[in-house]
C-alpha cells in the first residue's frame, strides 16, 4: 500500500440509478415507487430544448411534492457547452428544497468543468444557507473525459459517483457503433474459424474504476439502451460488477430489478466471504498469514476481498 491510504467510497447503496425526463412528470410517482437506490431526474438530453424551462419547474416541484422515500435524489443538468446549465444550477440551488441531494454533471472533460459548477453551487449554498450540501456525480462520455479521468475523479470533495456514458462516449471517440452499450457485433477475433467477441468498453470502465477507487468515488456503469434485451443487460452488468463497478443505470423501469440482482451480493457469495474470514481468523490464531479454503489459497488479500462483499451486503441490508 502506498503511504496514502485508499479512501473508502460513500457508504450508500448505488446499485441502480433510474432515469426519467424532467419533461415527463407523469412517471415521477412510478420512479419514486421503484426499487432504484438513486433517482436521476433529467434536464439534459432526454429533454427537448423547448421544454427545458418546464422540466426545471416540474423537477423543483416534484422534489418536494413526491414522497421519494430514502432514495438519493439527483438531477442531471445540461452540459457546460450549452446555454442552459447555469440556469439549471441557479434554479435548483435557489428554489429546490433540501430533498435535492446531488447534481449530475454530464460530458465532463476536465477537472475545471467540475470546479466551475462547484464554485457556483458553493456561492448559492452559502447565500441561501442550505443545510444539505449538494454532492456531485459526473458522466465520463467523451474522449477528453476519459483522457482526464483521474484529475476529474479528484476535482471536488463533493464528488461521490462517476458513470460511463457509452453512447456519447462512442460518438466522441469516433467508434463505429450505434447501440448504447453492450456487445458490438464487429468487435471480435477469429480463432480456428470461430468468432470470439471482445468487450470494447473494458478499458474505459477499468480506467474509471481505477480513478474512482484512487479518490473514494463510486464507479457506475451507465445506460444499456436495448431495454427488451434482459440477457444483454445482465451480461453487461455482470462484467461491470466483475471490474469493480457498484451499479448501473436503468433507462426503463424493467431494468431496475436486473441491476439490483447483479449488484447485490448473493447469499451464497456473502456466506462464502464469511467462511473465508472465519478461516483467516483460525489461521491468524495459529500465527499463519495464509491458509487453504476449499482447496484454494486464501491470504491477507482474501480478507480484503471478503470484507468488501460483507460490507456491501451489510450496507444494503441497513439501507
Ligand atoms: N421510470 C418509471 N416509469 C417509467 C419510466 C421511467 N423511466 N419509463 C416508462 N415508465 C412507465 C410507463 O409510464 C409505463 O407505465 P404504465 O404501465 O403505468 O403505463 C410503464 O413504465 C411501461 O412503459 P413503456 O410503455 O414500456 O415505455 P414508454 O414508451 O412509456 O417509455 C422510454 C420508454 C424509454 C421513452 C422511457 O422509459 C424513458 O423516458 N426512459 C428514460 C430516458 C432517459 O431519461 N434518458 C436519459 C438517460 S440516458
Ligand atoms: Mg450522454
Amino acid at each position: 500500500m502506498s503511504f496514502r491510504i485508499q479512501p473508502g467510497p460513500p457508504a450508500r447503496p448505488n446499485r441502480c440509478q433510474l432515469f426519467g425526463p424532467g419533461s415527463r412528470p407523469a412517471i415521477f410517482e412510478k420512479m419514486a415507487g421503484s426499487a432504484a437506490d438513486v433517482i436521476n431526474l433529467d434536464l439534459e438530453d432526454s429533454v427537448a430544448p423547448t421544454d427545458k424551462d418546464t422540466a426545471r419547474a416540474n423537477i423543483i416541484e416534484a422534489l418536494d411534492d413526491v414522497d421519494w422515500g430514502r432514495k438519493t435524489m439527483s438531477v442531471r443538468i445540461n452540459g457546460l457547452d450549452t446555454p442552459y446549465w447555469y440556469r439549471d444550477v441557479v434554479d435548483l440551488l435557489e428554489r429546490a428544497g433540501e430533498r435535492l441531494d446531488q447534481i449530475m454533471i454530464p460530458k465532463v472533460g476536465c477537472a475545471a468543468d467540475v470546479y466551475a459548477v462547484d464554485a457556483l453551487v458553493t456561492a448559492i449554498e452559502r447565500a441561501k444557507g442550505r443545510q444539505n450540501p449538494i454532492s456531485f456525480e459526473v458522466i465520463i462520455e467523451s474522449a477528453a473525459g476519459i483522457a482526464h479521468v483521474e484529475e476529474i475523479a479528484a476535482a471536488s470533495p463533493r464528488l461521490e459517483a462517476m458513470s460511463l456514458g457509452a453512447a456519447d462516449f462512442a460518438a466522441s471517440m469516433g467508434m463505429a457503433t450505434t447501440g448504447i452499450g453492450g456487445t458490438q457485433e464487429n468487435y471480435y477475433m477469429i480463432h480456428e474459424g470461430a468468432k470470439y467477441w471482445g468487450d470494447p468498453w473494458h478499458w474505459a470502465q477499468t480506467a474509471i474504476v481505477a480513478a474512482c477507487r484512487t479518490h473514494g468515488v463510486l464507479p457506475v456503469d451507465g445506460p444499456f439502451g436495448d431495454f427488451s434485451d434482459d440477457e444483454g443487460f445482465r451480461a453487461q452488468a455482470l462484467r461491470s460488477a466483475t471490474l469493480g463497478m457498484v451499479g448501473k443505470w436503468a433507462i426503463h423501469p424493467k431494468q431496475v430489478a436486473l441491476a439490483n440482482e447483479v449488484f447485490t451480493p448473493s447469499d451464497a457469495a456473502v456466506a462464502e466471504a464469511r467462511e473465508i474470514l472465519a478461516a483467516m481468523e483460525d489461521a491468524k490464531a495459529k500465527g499463519e498469514g495464509a491458509t487453504v479454503y476449499k482447496g484454494r489459497l486464501v491470504d491477507i488479500a482474501s480478507i480484503k476481498q471478503a470484507e468488501g462483499i460483507v460490507r456491501q451486503a451489510e450496507m444494503i441490508a441497513a439501507g
